[in-house]
């Protein structure tokens, strides 16, 4: 057995008359962690002694002997080249080093490091480490992120950021807080015995899994959704954790959600804002969900009153996307071509061409052609309106809107005068009592300060064929650009733009609420593109008050509710609400989240970000409407 000693870099310290200890104190890698985020010897010279369990480019890992304290950590980060050239893994090293906390940007949590060594020594070769197996030695916590997420929508709290995790530096409490949990075993070589992925790779490769222990929001297919329970703070998945690059140079597998991955091991850190196991070796895939996504079961309707409706995000979709096709083939395929879609980002007829352009009748007239070749002959009507140029947020250019699609012979508007981009609609009261929009359809008090930069919502109002009337919203709220990470320094995490998102709410329900108050009892579809969970009670509470949530109505189970996935959630952020007319009446409301493009194979085999939906409700009783018979002709034709 060889003993190396490098006391160069000291020698060099001494030279130029650094501080640091000749003889510098001798520590247990327990006393550099600590029990809080932060190193009790953060800035002090020390020499610590472990068995080296990792190795990257920059640097090692090294473990000493684990604590029955569970708050520290018994691993930790050695950064440098001596220890890039000395500490092989299995060898037991003496290290001397300076404590520091380091992060590379300023919302992150501080890693807990020795940078400038000035000595490795290494003590024995062969040494063993054995893992601490996740779910048997240690159970990842479920509950909230952090201490300071208070609120009653725990992470998703408003406000945030009212905390910076670090300044205040926290005693952990692991079996409580998913941060503290993951902090206490910083540095330390851990095992994820039967992992499964959670989401495609990013775009680094890493990948989010969680192991064989209990977590929350499972759904049918293995991913994990931010439930809105009525009862719970939204689950933050601190139980599931990121898996960065292999140590060994191996490539993580490309995931998709559900994924059976062999068992990882590797070294906890925290790096670019979250978490991560950086594994010894890549896992292999064991077993990959089936690749055949089911169309919606919702494929007919059986009376004039009981509609369809889908709901489709269809990403930055210009006239000649490329997507289009197979966004027609979703709508036919697995939608069976609903009396109205919703649809949201439609660009204008230049696409992305930054040129002055804004009607997207050229977009939308080939998205129609598109279904109707795609169905063998379903016509849809469609109906936007354009907003002035580059006013509404999105990619410069794009003039990205909403619009609807309908067929003709089972709904059709209102007649009246379409709005403009800055008239707002409003409800008002006809003849006979009935309600109809000042412009229909028309833009939601457009000029409102809440839309600047961002999409406003178009409202119809509609007629069954048989004369029933409903009305219609169809919205896209800003998106969380500027979120902060959730397993970052601000607490609770900056929900980015949330505050725009609940006027935005407010506005939509304001305009909802004054229809009802001239007619209570009618049928109103809000629906669309949200960019945020219910769970976010907060947000999205204006609308809450004044509508009720399809999938509630429907019974849908709270973790199949999902149409969206980021990072290790699968999530709702496109929402179908229905007023009490809908809600109550017999018949009820059915719903299908239909998983295309969160269960496709991979990242780029995606034909949009987001699901669509399928609701299946009734706008009108058979019993106000005589033309059941007529229909009975119909019938043949709208099932497809
Ligand atoms: C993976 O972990 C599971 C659960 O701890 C264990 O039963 C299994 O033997 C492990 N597989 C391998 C190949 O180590
Ligand atoms: C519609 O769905 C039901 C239930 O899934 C199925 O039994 C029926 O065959 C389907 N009909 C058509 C026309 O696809
Ligand atoms: C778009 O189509 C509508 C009717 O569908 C028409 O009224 C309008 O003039 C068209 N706009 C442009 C710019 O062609
Ligand atoms: C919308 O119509 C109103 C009334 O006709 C008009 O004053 C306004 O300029 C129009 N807005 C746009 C953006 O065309
Ligand atoms: C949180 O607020 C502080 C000011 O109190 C600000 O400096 C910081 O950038 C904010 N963090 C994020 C992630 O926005
Ligand atoms: C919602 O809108 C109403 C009516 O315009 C207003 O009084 C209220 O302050 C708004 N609330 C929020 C949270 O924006």
């Amino acid at each position: 057995m060889k003993n190396y000693v490098i006391l160069g870099v000291a020698y060099a310290f001494l030279l130029v008359g650094s501080t640091s200890a000749l003889s510098p104190q001798k520590v247990e890698i327990t006393e550099v962690q600590g029990p809080s985020f932060q190193s009790p010897l953060a800035g002090q010279v020390v020499q610590v002694s472990g068995i080296v369990t990792a190795k990257d480019r920059y640097g090692a890992w090294i473990q000493g002997d684990r604590s029955d304290d569970i708050r520290v950590s018994s691993g930790l980060r050695i950064y440098g080249s001596l220890a890039v050239k000395l500490a092989n893994v299995g060898s037991r090293v003496s290290v001397t080093g300076r404590v520091t906390e380091y992060r590379h940007d300023s919302n992150d949590l501080y890693l807990t490091e020795l940078d400038q060594l000035s000595a490795v020594e290494v003590l024995s070769t062969n040494n063993i480490v054995e893992p601490l197996v996740l779910g048997v030695d240690r159970t990842p916590s479920r509950s909230r992120l952090s201490s300071f997420d208070v609120g009653p929508d725990g992470w998703l709290s408003l406000p945030n950021n009212v905390t910076m995790l670090e300044s205040t530096n926290p005693t952990l409490r692991p079996e409580e807080f998913g941060l503290d949990f993951w902090e206490s075993l910083e540095g330390q070589l851990v095992t994820v015995p039967l992992p499964t992925a959670a989401n495609f790779p990013d775009r680094f490769g890493s990948i989010w899994v969680y192991g064989d222990w209990p977590v929350v929001g499972q759904n049918q297919r293995g991913g994990l959704t931010i439930l809105a329970d009525p009862d719970g703070i939204p689950p933050a998945h601190s139980e599931a954790i990121l898996i960065g690059r292999a140590l060994d140079g191996t490539r993580n597998p490309k995931t998709m959600m559900g994924m059976k991955l062999s068992n990882i091991t590797g070294v906890v850190t925290y790096q670019y804002g979250n978490y991560y196991i950086l594994p010894l070796t890549a896992p292999d895939v064991l077993e990959a969900p089936p690749a055949e996504v089911p169309p919606s079961t919702l494929n007919s309707s059986i009376h004039a009153c009981q509609l369809r409706i889908g709901d489709y995000n269809v990403e930055n979709m210009g006239p000649r996307a490329r997507h289009m096709p197979r966004i027609a083939a979703h709508i036919v395929g697995h939608l069976h071509t609903p009396d109205i879609v919703f649809v949201q980002e439609i660009q204008d007829d230049s696409g992305p061409r930054d040129n002055g352009v804004v009607s997207a009748n050229k977009t939308l007239t080939a998205l129609v052609d598109a279904i109707k070749k795609a169905s063998g002959g379903v016509v849809y009507h469609f109906v936007n309106i354009d907003p002035e140029d580059n006013k509404d947020g999105g990619a410069p250019g794009g003039n990205i809107r909403v619009a609807y699609l309908w067929r003709p012979e089972r709904v059709s508007l209102v007649p009246g005068t379409i709005g403009n981009a800055t008239i707002a609609t409003q409800p008002v009261i006809v003849k006979n009592g009935q309600v109809e929009l000042s412009h229909n359809p028309g833009r939601i008090d457009p000029l409102h300060p809440a839309w600047e930069e961002t999409r406003k919502p178009l409202a119809a109002a509609w007629q069954t064929a048989t004369g029933e009337r409903f009305y219609t919203v169809n919205v896209h709220f800003s998106s969380k650009r500027d979120s902060s990470s959730a397993q970052g320094d601000a607490r609770p995490p900056v929900n980015g733009h949330a505050e725009r998102r609940q006027s935005q709410a407010n506005v939509t329900a304001t305009f909802v609420r004054s229809l009802l108050e001239f007619a209570p009892d009618a049928s109103v579809i809000v629906g669309g593109d949200m960019n945020e969970y219910l769970a976010a009670r907060a947000v999205l509470h204006p609308l809450s008050t004044v509508l009720h949530d399809a999938n509630e109505v429907a019974g849908v189970p709270l973790q199949e509710r999902y149409t969206y996935v980021y990072d290790q959630h699968t999530q709702e952020i496109d929402h179908v609400l229905v007023s009490n007319a809908i809600a109550d009446r017999e018949g009820g409301v059915e719903v299908e989240h239909v998983h295309v493009n969160t269960w496709a194979e991979s990242y780029g085999g995606r034909a949009s970000d987001h699901d669509p939906t399928v609701v299946r409700l009734w706008v009108c009783d058979p019993a106000d409407s005589d033309a059941t018979e007529e229909l009975g002709a119909d019938h043949g034709q709208i099932v497809l």
